[in-house]
């Protein structure tokens, strides 16, 4: 595949269409099992470093599992525990990192801490959730998708909700491998404008970057519906005031039918089941959640290997 060997993933436009069909495509072989990567790096195994300043369930474990799979090790360099949680500078925190560990997944507020991280750091710096954006759970959507369809390129994705780095994620993940996207939200809940004009350029044509308030047109034949939390990490204390907003955009039974009728329902979880989702969607028939939960793992491997050279 040419490989992604010392490159970073700060947004997902930092992979072109040909990068993510590739790195798709070797998720595909590792979790069929054809792909057993036991790697060195510079004569040592690869050690990845985690460096959280929010919860997380799924980057965690996936990552960590991920790379014990690979041959590697993890730290987790738990924020609270660490001196850049007391105040040291990102710029020397990040050139210290860089000289003991092989590779750094961050999750963080900010998309430009995570820039100086890797302004500061030579190895490669992965985007494990920021404000603006999440590519790695775009990249095991992708693939849950291309595995239930068999295609990418032509389908319609529906995210239903808030604007937020999900959507953003997604809106560049889809136009760059030409799934048509509409996104439905509240008025002044909408994607980023400058994220919009970024996928409606790299869709160029090819494919649809719809932007609307009406949840049921949005919904009307598109092949996935995909939702999320209505407030985010860090905007708990807004939570009870934006359900009556969200209401409309909730993924139930009745959204379904206006769905095509194979659809499927994607969350990038956690969810909270009775707001943007309902009980009876997620554990339905047409929910792939936790197909798509299994393949952050399977995505992120690919992603790491070939960020570190190993395939
Ligand atoms: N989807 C996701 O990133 O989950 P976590 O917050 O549990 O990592
Ligand atoms: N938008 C959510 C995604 C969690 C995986 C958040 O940022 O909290």
């Amino acid at each position: 595949m040419g490989g992604l060997k010392g490159r970073d993933l700060l947004t997902l436009a930092d992979l072109s269409a040909e990068e993510i069909a590739a790195l798709l495509d070797l998720a595909a072989q590792m979790k069929a099992g054809k792909v057993n990567s036991i790697a060195t790096v510079n004569g040592h195994v690869p050690v990845l470093g985690l460096l959280f300043y929010k919860a997380s369930t799924r980057t965690r474990v996936s990552f960590t599992v991920a790379m014990a799979q690979l041959g590697g090790q993890v730290i987790d360099l738990a924020v609270s525990s660490t001196q850049v949680g007391r105040g040291e500078p990102i710029t020397d925190t990040a050139r210290v990192l860089d000289r003991y560990v092989d590779i750094l997944a961050i999750r963080t507020f900010d998309q430009q801490d995570l820039e100086t991280f890797a302004q500061y750091a030579d190895i490669p710096i992965i985007n494990a959730l920021t404000d603006l954006e999440h590519p790695c759970q775009i990249l095991a959507d992708l693939q849950t998708v291309q595995e239930t369809f068999g295609k990418l390129s032509g389908l319609t994705l529906t995210y239903l909700g808030d604007g937020n780095n999900i959507a953003h994620s997604l809106l560049l993940g889809c136009a760059l491998v030409g799934i048509n996207i509409r996104i439905a939200s509240p008025t002044d809940y909408q994607p980023s404008e400058a994220i919009v004009q970024q996928a409606k350029t790299i869709a160029a044509g090819r494919s649809e970057v719809i932007l609307t308030n009406d949840a049921i047109a949005a919904a009307k034949g598109a092949q996935v519906l995909y939702t999320d939390v209505w407030a985010s990490m860090g905007q708990e204390d807004l939570a009870d005031a934006r359900i009556p907003i969200f209401q409309p955009y909730q993924v139930n039974e009745t959204l379904m039918n206006y769905a095509d009728k194979d659809a499927i329902v994607l969350h990038c979880l956690p969810a909270h089941r009775g707001e943007e989702i309902t009980d009876g969607v997620m554990e339905g028939a047409q929910s792939k959640i936790w197909d798509q939960a299994e393949n952050r793992m399977h995505a992120q491997k690919a992603l790491m290997a070939s960020l570190l050279g190993l395939v």
